[in-house]
């Protein structure tokens, strides 16, 4: 089981921190913590627990590339260490920042069809606002402009969507053979193939197999089998259950998003089947 190292492993095996080789960037409620913790079945992966909000969150970027490797695992040197923060997808000021560090660090983007993200996205916050016993607007309010009837693209949740318009950021700093789209539709069905495809991208040997990954009836999502003793499912928290969205809503957002996943499929190479 990888766990935190304790000073005695540090010194004998030389483990050291290593800034990130590969970032998730986003998207947000695409699947980027069941992404990072899939990755990390890989043993030479090794994933940042947290999510560091070191590139979109001022205070922290002030703080200096030291205090970033400073939140990083201790890892050996020929292992490559993974963060995610989802906010760096959508957050201006993040292409240059990264680019600063490191030019050629490798950016993966994992993606759902833009209406169901925008729904998970609405989900999250709900969630949190019940938990404050708070009321809030239900998602066809804030999705729809009431006055217009059109898409409200003002809306945070509609904008994050919209895939084409953030990842043109990016590639004023990065070509686009530094990013890999994974489909977070599949890694929910069907993860494996995904991860083939990042190990691949990552240069690494093909080490997660089937024997890593199994269904779990009870939780409706692939659980993780790292070896004989330790296994372990994602928090309760993802996978949450999404309201009934107006049907003519969500035909609404699914012509709105068509033409930015059109483009978003020309400048990536790769096609999703989404409506
Ligand atoms: P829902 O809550 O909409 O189902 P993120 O980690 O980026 O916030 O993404 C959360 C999403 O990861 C969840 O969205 C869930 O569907 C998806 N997911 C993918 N694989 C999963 C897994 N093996 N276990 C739990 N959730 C998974």
């Amino acid at each position: 089981r990888k766990g935190n190292a304790t000073k005695e492993q540090i010194r004998l095996h030389n483990l050291v921190q290593q800034l990130p080789r590969a970032i998730i960037i986003g998207v947000r409620k695409g699947g980027t913590r069941a992404l990072l913790e899939m990755l990390n079945l890989h043993p030479a992966v090794v994933k940042a627990s947290q999510e560091i909000h070191f590139f979109d969150n001022d205070q922290n970027y002030a703080r200096g590339i030291d205090w970033y490797r400073g939140k990083m695992p201790f890892s050996f040197p020929h292992q490559i260490t993974i963060e995610k923060s989802p906010a760096y997808f959508i957050t201006e000021e993040v292409p240059e920042r990264i680019f600063k560090m490191n030019s050629s660090i490798k950016l993966l983007i994992i993606v759902r069809e833009p209406t169901t993200r925008a729904v998970s996205d609405y989900t999250q916050v709900l969630e949190g606002k019940e938990r404050k016993n708070k009321t809030y607007h239900k998602f066809e309010k804030l999705a729809i402009d009431t006055n217009t009837c059109e898409v409200n693209t003002k809306y945070k949740a509609v904008r994050t969507s919209i895939y084409t318009k953030h990842l043109e950021r990016w590639l004023k700093y990065f070509p686009v053979e530094q990013f890999h789209i994974v489909d977070g539709d599949r890694l929910i069905t069907d993860p494996l193939p995904e991860l083939q495809l990042v190990e691949r991208f990552l240069n690494l040997p093909s080490r997660i197999s089937q024997y890593n990954l199994y269904f779990n009836a009870t939780r409706g999502f692939y659980c993780l089998r790292f070896n004989i003793v330790f296994n372990k499912c994602l928090a309760g928290s993802k996978g949450r259950i999404h309201p009934d969205v107006d049907p003519s809503v969500v035909t609404k957002l699914q012509k709105f998003f068509h033409p930015f996943n059109q483009k978003f499929y020309q400048i990536t190479g790769r096609t999703f089947n989404w409506p």
